[in-house]
């Protein structure tokens, strides 16, 4: 609306990065207000949605770019990239290999981003606690030894979501 247009002090584009399956869609859902999915879709092609967020230094637009964890889409790469300030970079805490594959995700968002842009690492899925393939501390390290900033969340429960991307806007903006 022409209101939110005028009421923002920031604009800000982040993408979701991570494994088909870790949960992108529904992170980005909860955070939108759009809620959870346990039947959702793989998505296809790029998705977008936005939120306007009261931050301490003032309103941010926060656009949210979400595409597919899936090979066959990434010819989007170029486009999906362009401009992002920041990412979050998903995976599964029931899955040891969406945790192993974030480094290529971090390669490739540093190789096709901004310079400056942020990263935070999100272990999603906390809820499945009897599931659970890699520890706290694991994503800690991975997140120290990468310049990343992380925390676990579970879009089930809504659960630090907002808290992740309101930490990845805080450092964007
Ligand atoms: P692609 O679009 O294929 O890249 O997948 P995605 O990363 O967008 O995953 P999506 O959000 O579609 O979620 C995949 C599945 O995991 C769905 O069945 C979700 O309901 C489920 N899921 C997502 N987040 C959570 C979570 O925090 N906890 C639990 N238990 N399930 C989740
Ligand atoms: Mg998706």
């Amino acid at each position: 609306s022409i209101n939110e247009q005028e009421s923002h002090d920031f604009y800000v584009k982040v993408v979701v990065t991570g494994d088909s399956g870790v949960g992108k869609s529904n992170l980005m859902s909860q955070f939108t207000n759009k809620g959870f999915r346990l039947d959702s879709k793989s998505t296809i092609g790029i998705e977008f949605s936005k939120k306007l967020l009261k931050l301490d230094n003032g309103t941010v637009l926060a656009h949210v770019w979400d595409t597919a964890g899936q090979e066959r889409f990434r010819s989007l790469s170029a486009t999906f990239y362009r401009g992002a300030k920041g990412s979050l970079l998903a995976y599964d805490v029931t899955s040891r290999q969406t945790f192993i594959n974030c480094k290529t995700w971090l390669k490739e968002f540093r190789d096709m981003a901004d310079p400056n842009a942020i990263t935070v690492l999100i272990g999603n899925k906390n809820d499945l606690r009897h599931l659970r393939a890699v520890t706290v501390e694991e994503g800690k390290i991975f997140a120290e030894q990468n310049g990343l900033l992380f925390l676990e969340t579970s879009a089930l429960e809504n659960y630090n979501v907002e808290e992740a991307f309101k930490t990845l806007l805080v450092e964007c903006t």
